[in-house]
């Protein structure tokens, strides 16, 4: 029978200097990282998964996870939703990642992806066995961090919370977002935008999204059909925090997104990254705006500790 291995990010395969997965309390060759075919994960999608960030800071030659305890929580809520078998624990979830790193020791930026899914050849109503795999690969700035994107607003509607919950991150939530990127990028734009099922503005694929329209900044509220984001309430707190600006959590017709004087995705993957137009309507003069820029800044300078600001959103590898 056929084996695959556990795969990166983009599907990518095995990098030099990072041939190691974390596979059930082992750091393994990372070929060794294996899934059944006839695993729930396979047949339904039957996993749940982050996707984090450890920043490299070249002066003091360390590396730093960004906000593990708020992925490990919700990694460990993803799974309970699911009723998965509750085999990992808060402690476990976080440690794999740090036990991956201690052993890869990147000198770089990294994306890690940690996944909790059913492993064995169990059938759709199965709760166990739960396996969790940990992966990383280096990383960069997300494609148009400093120019910005060109979005598409997808005629696929976002999943809603009565069909396959957004708020958690279910490996299966994923074929909702990836039939929206690839018609936007068969038409020529880089990301998508969905609406949810009463046609409010959702997010994207994988990232959440934010408006700054007259100085006042907005985004979807957490009952609009979204992942709750960590990225997204961190940003909430950096624009009241430094800029002195309150956000407005609320529903958000498409037509705002046209009109608005900065529009900005936010996530792991995505950091702080531009929309430059949405449905070829350019978003203002089509460049990043001054407050997607500042928190750019800040959110780059806390995550690499360059500012001593909030060291509690570090962990030290
Ligand atoms: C669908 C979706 N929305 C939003 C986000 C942003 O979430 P976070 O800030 O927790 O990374 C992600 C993942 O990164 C995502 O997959």
């Amino acid at each position: 029978m056929a084996k695959r291995p556990v795969t990166g990010i983009d599907g990518g395969s095995q990098v030099p200097g990072f041939e190691h997965a974390y596979l059930n309390g082992q750091v393994l060759p990372y070929q060794q990282a294996m899934v059944h075919v006839q695993s729930p994960a396979v047949k339904y999608g039957a996993g749940v998964f982050e996707g984090l960030r450890a920043y490299w800071n070249a002066a003091n030659q360390v590396l730093n996870v960004l906000l593990i305890d708020e992925h490990s929580a919700r990694l460990g809520q993803s799974a309970r939703l699911l009723r998965f078998e509750d085999r990992f624990g808060f402690d476990q979830i976080r440690a794999a990642v740090l036990d991956l790193l201690r052993v890869i020791r990147p000198q770089q930026d990294v994306h890690i992806r940690q996944t909790i899914y059913l492993d064995g050849d169990g059938a759709m109503d199965a709760n166990g066995p739960v396996s969790m795999s940990v992966i990383a690969v280096p990383s960069s700035r997300p494609k148009g961090f400093d120019a910005g994107i060109a979005c598409q607003i997808s005629s696929w509607t976002r999943i809603n919370d009565n069909t396959l919950p957004p708020r958690i991150k279910c490996t299966a939530n994923y074929m909702n977002g990836r039939l929206a990127l690839l018609q936007a990028k068969q038409d020529g734009y880089d990301n998508a935008l969905l609406l949810n099922s009463n046609g409010f503005v959702a997010e994207a694929p994988g990232a959440c999204l934010f408006l700054i329209k007259d100085g006042v900044p907005v985004t979807p509220g957490v009952t609009s059909d979204i992942l709750e984001s960590i990225t997204r309430r961190k940003m909430i707190e950096l624009l009241s925090e430094y800029l002195g600006l309150r956000t407005v959590e609320r529903e958000v017709h498409r037509t705002e997104l046209y009109s608005a004087n900065e529009v900005f995705l936010c996530g792991t993957a995505a950091e702080v990254t531009p929309i430059s137009s949405i449905d070829r309507l350019s978003v203002s003069a089509g460049k990043p705006g001054p407050v997607t820029r500042e928190l750019q800044r800040l959110l780059l300078g806390i995550a690499r500790g360059e500012s001593d600001d909030h060291p509690e959103w570090r962990t030290l590898v």
